[in-house]
């Protein structure tokens, strides 16, 4: 694949420039979720994830767009038999070094979800997938390819940022009477590929002033955009969940209040395969 820079924004991004940022991304990724610093995973949508998907044990599952496999290990200990694909080379390579250094049963492809013909029809009981659906281009083609590999009555649990409050023209703004931050949406129905810069909120204040951003592509869709390409597909829509933090948990976490007050930040949605 040939080595592309972007100043600013691509007018489009293809599935090339998305494992072209996640290869980029790789080992600052790794290394940071790895220390913990991704704190709205460890504090809100994994917690609430895993109870949302229940009892995973012996199942032959798929982890769609699995990273360097920090969930996909979480879901081995769960008991499932766990196979990773994701379109990241460097990612593929982390996630297999952890597997070396502490074997778990993990099988480790580099693919993209929207082609997983190395996987025979009715491969896995079923598919996981976590965060990683809204930074592809193609989630049409990743619906269909996620249903073929899966066996009849197959589930399939996904997460990803909320699409009705991460929108383009996300923000927060704080009244003056009010003391509480209120979040602003706009720019919902926004057609318009970027590539977000960022870092964990928790990274150390002496680390974060010289870390480098991610650079991730985004890809917004509306929330029936996500729902009816699954129905289409032959999905039958089980459950969605909206994780929200609970008054002990914000107390904990207070930078967590504001999802409680405001809107949610994840969305998780439970189809079979019919
Ligand atoms: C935000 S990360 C989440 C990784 C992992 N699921 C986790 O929760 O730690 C998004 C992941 O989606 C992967 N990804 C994006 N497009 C993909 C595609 N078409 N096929 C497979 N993986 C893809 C990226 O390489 C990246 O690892």
């Amino acid at each position: 694949m040939p080595k592309r820079k972007f100043k600013g924004n691509p007018p489009t991004i293809s599935e090339g420039d998305v494992a072209l940022h996640w290869d980029e991304n790789a080992d600052l990724w790794t290394e940071h979720v790895r220390k913990g610093w991704d704190s709205y995973r460890e504090h809100l949508n994994n917690p609430a994830f895993l109870e949302f998907i229940g009892s995973i044990e012996c199942k032959k599952i798929l982890d769609a767009g699995c990273g360097e496999g920090y969930n996909t290990r979480i879901f081995a200990h769960m008991g499932a038999k766990m196979t990773g694909i994701d379109i990241s080379h460097r990612l593929i390579e982390h996630a297999r070094r952890a597997e070396q250094k502490e074997p778990l049963g993990i099988c480790y492809e580099v693919a993209s979800f929207t082609d997983l013909a190395v996987f025979a029809e009715g491969s896995f009981d079923a598919v996981v997938s976590t965060m990683a659906l809204m930074d592809s281009p193609d989630y049409e083609k990743a619906i269909r390819e996620i249903y073929r590999v899966l066996r009849k009555q197959g589930d399939f649990f996904f997460s990803i940022s909320h699409p009705c409050f991460m929108t383009e023209g996300f923000g927060w703004v704080t009244d003056r009477k009010e003391s509480k931050p209120s979040l602003i949406v706009s720019g919902y129905f926004s057609k318009k590929q970027s590539i977000e810069r960022w870092q964990f909120s928790e990274v150390p204040e002496d680390i974060r002033k010289d870390a480098p951003l991610f650079a991730i592509p985004r890809f917004p869709r509306t929330l029936s955009e996500y729902i009816n390409t699954l129905i289409q597909a032959g999905f039958t829509l089980k459950k969605l969940g909206e994780p929200r933090p609970s008054v002990s948990e914000c107390r904990k976490y207070p930078y967590l209040q504001r999802w409680r007050d405001s809107g949610a930040i994840f969305l998780h949605v439970h189809c079979v395969k019919s």
